[in-house]
């Protein structure tokens, strides 16, 4: 069987990530790293002993790669994944898609005119505690969610100027957004409340709000309630969402499972790594031609990212606004 040549696009700390579970995988090659510089390409690319590029041009020119790994910040797409569809070469992209919808709307067509195989970093949807979950509340009568994500400022520049990430609901708080989808349904409408409370006096360049709450309503009925915040010290993050049914009360964070009844409360656990099998699954995909594995493709995280932009939006009109799928 001839290996799998795969590319990554970024240098940065996802790009590792992936690139070191990429290279403990049978029948693949890291071919390729392509930075924003060939500096920062070839460093990488030195250490796992692939080709650095400092543009996707000349990556795709030079090497015929079967996928690509993008890892870039939410400002960063478009070019990227135009070059690769027009290829027809899969990719996984590690979420959010963008920073708005517009893009990733205007992608998404493309990517379905071409059939192309993708993937998005949605990784919690690879825990067998979210599939757990999933099949719980299939089988409940929901009443409502509420979920959080509440922790510090990254470091990274980016990630501080609302242009570069969207803000900490697109950016970070999507994979609650996405856990909520995922084992519940699409969200109908969102009603949202930002603001600025502590991180811009503690630090320069600071564009994004440190605090917000949205309320979601979803197309089953079912209502939830999710916040952010990035004000925390290190090292305090409470992450996860909790949802409340005619049986008790299911509680989720990213180490467990907590399944509560009148009569008893049982907690499990997962230690596989949902990003391991998030590349198997995208690797199996490319080389079988069968997508069943894959849990996100980048239609159903454009979904995810039209109600985290939507929030964006109820926050900034102080409006309810309604999904159009
Ligand atoms: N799924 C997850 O759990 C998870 C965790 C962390 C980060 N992420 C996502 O991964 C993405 C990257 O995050 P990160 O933490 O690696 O950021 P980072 O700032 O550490 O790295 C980003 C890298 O992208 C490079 N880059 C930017 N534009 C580029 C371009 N046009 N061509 C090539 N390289 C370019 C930068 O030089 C940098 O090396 C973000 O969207 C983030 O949300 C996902």
């Amino acid at each position: 069987m001839q290996p799998l040549r795969i590319g990554i696009i970024g240098t940065g700390w996802f790009s590792q990530v992936h690139a070191d579970h990429l290279v403990t995988l049978d029948d693949v090659v890291l071919q390729a790293i392509c930075g924003s510089s060939l500096e920062k390409g070839d460093q990488m690319a030195r250490r796992y002993g692939a080709a650095g590029y400092g543009h996707v041009k000349d990556m795709l020119e030079a090497e015929k790669l079967d996928a690509v790994y993008i890892c870039v910040p939410p400002m960063a797409h478009g070019e990227i994944e135009e070059l690769l569809i027009d290829r027809g070469i899969p990719f996984l992209v590690e979420k959010p898609i963008g920073t708005d919808t517009e893009l990733p709307r205007r992608l998404l067509r493309q990517i379905e005119a071409k059939s192309l195989l993708t993937s998005v970093g949605y990784h919690f949807r690879y825990k067998a505690t979210v599939a757990q979950m999933k099949q719980l509340l299939s089988e409940q009568q929901v009443g409502m969610a509420v979920g959080q994500w509440m922790g510090s400022m990254p470091g990274v520049a980016w990630w501080r100027q609302q242009e570069g990430s969207g803000g900490q609901f697109i950016e970070q708080t999507t994979h609650i957004v996405d856990i909520l989808r995922y084992c519940l349904g699409d969200v109908e409408e969102v009603y949202a409340m930002y603001g600025s409370r502590v991180m811009h006096e503690q630090h320069d360049y600071v564009s994004v709000p440190d605090v917000g709450t949205v309320t979601l309503k979803l197309s089953s009925g079912v209502i939830a309630s999710i916040s952010n915040t990035c004000v925390l010290p290190g090292n305090m993050d409470q992450t996860g969402i909790t949802f409340y049914t005619g049986e008790g009360v299911l509680d989720w964070n990213p180490s467990r499972l907590k399944v509560m009844t009148p009569q008893v409360s049982t907690e499990y656990t997962d230690p596989t790594n949902p990003y391991r099998l998030e590349s198997e699954a995208f690797i199996y995909a490319i080389r079988s031609g069968d997508t069943s594995r894959i849990r996100s493709d980048y239609a159903d995280a454009f979904k995810t990212q039209l109600v985290t932009c939507a929030a964006l939006e109820s926050a900034t009109l102080g409006k309810t606004v309604k999904i159009q799928y």
